[in-house]
């Protein structure tokens, strides 16, 4: 089965991708100012969230009155370890965009019994009335969250083993400071499909590969981002300098 991508834009990197994003997301919450959004995580999204900050603190847009979820996290780090996602989210998002604790469920790594915490989490999701919008990023692998290749496509929020490629990534990024957990949980990608709107975010020209596979529009269990071909409403944000390598249709997946 294959299907065309519903909408790719590009865009030149830096802050005209950050606006663009930014967009996107002002749009809904112009349209539902209470919509649930689940956030990624990593160094492509740190341009959209300082420039919604910006747009809250100069009263051009409220975030005040959304939902948020993420997408995945380590185990068995506390929502407080450097490493954290959750931490990372309250930090350059959360907290500076003013949005209230009672409207934030974050993914908690070490909680006693993971088991119960997935599915509290997508008991959570769903009291919400389901995910209007998934921000996403990408892995240079093409994982979506923290669902690798080969992932189930049906599993919802799960723990997952991650891959040498993944860890060897983050390694790079915290300057070998802090020791990469062998373990992550995330959102499955049936939670992910099951969200009203996605929004993927592709930058660095590390993930040419990934995005050639996606450009390819076949769905492909060795490239989780494929699950999102099958999708109604995907909206797909890319760097311009990527766009000659994922065109070129050269790329073949490993
Ligand atoms: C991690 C996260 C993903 C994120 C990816 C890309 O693996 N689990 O959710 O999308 O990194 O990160 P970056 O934006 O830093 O390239």
């Amino acid at each position: 089965m294959s299907a065309p991508l519903s909408t790719l834009l590009w865009c030149r990197g830096g802050s005209e991708f950050s606006r663009a994003a930014a967009d996107h997301v002002a749009a809904l919450l112009e349209r539902n100012p209470e919509a649930v959004i689940a956030l990624p995580t990593g160094q492509t999204p740190l341009g959209l969230y300082a420039e919604l900050v910006a747009r809250a603190a100069a009263k051009q847009l409220s975030a005040a009155q959304a939902r948020f979820f993420n997408l995945d996290d380590y185990l068995g780090l506390s929502v407080d370890h450097p490493l954290s996602y959750a931490r990372f989210l309250r930090e350059h998002f959360l907290m500076p965009a003013g949005v209230p604790k009672e409207h934030i469920r974050l993914l908690r790594g070490d909680a006693v019994g993971i088991e119960a915490e997935c599915s509290d989490y997508e008991a959570a999701i769903a009291a919400a009335g389901g995910l209007d919008l998934v921000i996403l990023g990408l892995g240079t692998n093409g994982h979506i969250g923290f669902n690798e290749p080969g992932s189930d496509w049906s599993a919802q929020t799960h723990v997952v083993s991650l891959s040498p490629e993944t860890r060897a990534a983050h390694v790079a990024q915290t300057q070998g400071e802090f020791a990469i957990p062998e373990y992550g949980v995330t959102v499955g990608i049936s939670t992910i499909v099951a969200a009203r709107e996605i929004l993927l975010l592709v930058a660095g020209g590390a993930k040419a590969r990934a995005l050639a596979a996606l450009r390819r529009g076949i769905p492909d269990p060795k490239w989780p981002v494929t699950a999102l071909l099958t999708h109604r409403n995907l909206t797909v944000l890319a760097e311009a300098e990527l766009q000659s390598a994922a065109t070129e249709g050269v790329i073949a997946p490993r």
